[in-house]
């Protein structure tokens, strides 16, 4: 019960119209703490109060400027258009009576809160080919209405988050330290990490990466960061807390993730992780469709990288953390981060075996567009 009101009082630091009767937790976000919050008057908005994960965070001031620039962007473009609801299509963040979007209690926890937008939903997981592909259309449009943001303008609230060159130091630090003596149980995927890591520097390395503009990209596009409307249609992108200068093929390579597996992102029985190609064209026809609005011709042929390099580098965090023994992802089972790793590496294998069917697709599909030539 006290823990209920803490919660009231922390609203009432918040310039909300709210007469809130009850308080519940809400969705299954894995990053911050979501609690709903409903409105005694039915026709007023309801609310959401976030605890926002500080350990994730180091410095919610700049993550909230961040958010505060992006939404007042896309506000605007939703306006400008005239296309659409500012209202519905893009959050909105609510001020607290002193002034900031954030307010940290006595604890030095922070919190914000945004409107709830009601009748829209979220799914963990993407099913049908229709939900691929609105959730390609979510982030395409979310890139594409970005597109004439400077990047420079956003603070990296988490350095190099998509930096592999970073990430393969922090396995090689592990591997120095082998505090568990875990060395000797990975020999296999060591191998296949140290094979492709010369052809997954390409973002930071390869002189073609001139040609690719950074851009406004939204960094965490799992399909529960969409918000559909009751029609099953992508209504808004939520989760804002990563959005930082990067690759555009960052965003497509994370999606194509988890939508492409047909097994769970920690499968056991490797036979099971196989393609899901329809799923894979339906996001790809989607995002297009947006993207193609903006994109140049390199950008286009990157988007093949991001595929192969997101489940690589997340093989290489889970293995980094295994071998650390296990202090950065939650686990399960003893030797959960071993078989996420060897789950992502398998993946990776079935990428590379239908390497050529899946740039392909997407360069058939580039076909409906014309190319913007920069
Ligand atoms: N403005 C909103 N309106 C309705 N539901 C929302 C809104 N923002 C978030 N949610 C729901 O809360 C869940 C968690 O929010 P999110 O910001 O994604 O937190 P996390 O960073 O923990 O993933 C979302 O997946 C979605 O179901
Ligand atoms: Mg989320």
């Amino acid at each position: 019960m006290k823990r209920i009101n803490n919660l009231f009082e922390i609203t009432f630091k918040f310039k909300s119209q709210a007469d809130i009767t009850s308080i519940k937790p809400y969705g299954s976000g894995h990053i911050n703490d979501t609690y709903r919050m409903k409105n005694l008057a039915t026709e007023e908005y309801d609310y959401l109060l976030q605890k926002i994960n500080h350990h994730v965070f180091k410095d919610v001031p700049k993550l909230t400027e961040n958010m505060c620039r992006v939404i007042a962007h896309l506000k605007n473009k939703v306006s400008q258009t005239g296309a659409g609801d500012p209202q519905k299509e893009v959050m909105t963040l609510i001020a607290t009576k002193a002034g900031p979007y954030f307010y940290q209690d006595t604890n030095g926890e922070y919190w914000r809160m945004s409107r709830f937008l009601k009748n829209t939903k979220t799914y963990d997981v993407v099913e049908t080919a229709q939900q691929a592909y609105e959730g390609g259309k979510a982030f395409g449009k979310f890139q594409s209405m970005l597109c004439d943001l400077s990047p420079d303008l956003l603070h990296e609230v988490i350095p190099d988050f998509h930096n592999v060159k970073k990430r393969l130091e922090q396995l090689d630090d592990a591997i120095a330290h082998d505090p568990l003596h875990r060395l000797s149980l990975v020999p296999a995927e060591l191998e296949t990490i140290k094979a492709h890591a010369k052809s997954m520097l390409f973002f930071q390395e390869d002189a073609q990466v001139l040609t690719l503009p950074k851009r406004v990209i939204h960094y965490d596009t799992k399909f529960n960061n969409v918000l559909l409307d009751v029609e099953d249609k992508a209504q808004c992108v939520i989760d804002l807390d990563t959005v930082m200068p990067g690759y555009v093929a960052y965003d497509f390579g994370d999606a194509i993730r988890t939508i492409i597996n047909k097994g769970t992102e920690d499968e056991r029985e490797l036979s099971n992780i196989k393609l899901n190609l329809p799923l894979f064209n339906a996001y790809t026809q989607g995002y297009l469709e947006e993207a193609m609005q903006f994109l140049n011709e390199w950008e286009l042929r990157s988007l093949i990288k991001g595929v192969f390099l997101l489940p690589y580098m997340q093989a290489v965090r889970f293995l980094t953390d295994y071998i650390n023994g296990d202090t950065y992802y939650k686990i399960e089972s003893p030797h959960h981060n071993l078989q996420r790793t060897r789950a992502q590496l398998q993946l990776l294998k079935e990428l590379f075996g239908h390497a050529e069917l899946l740039e392909q697709n997407i360069l058939k599909e580039a076909e409906k567009y014309q190319l913007i030539k920069n």
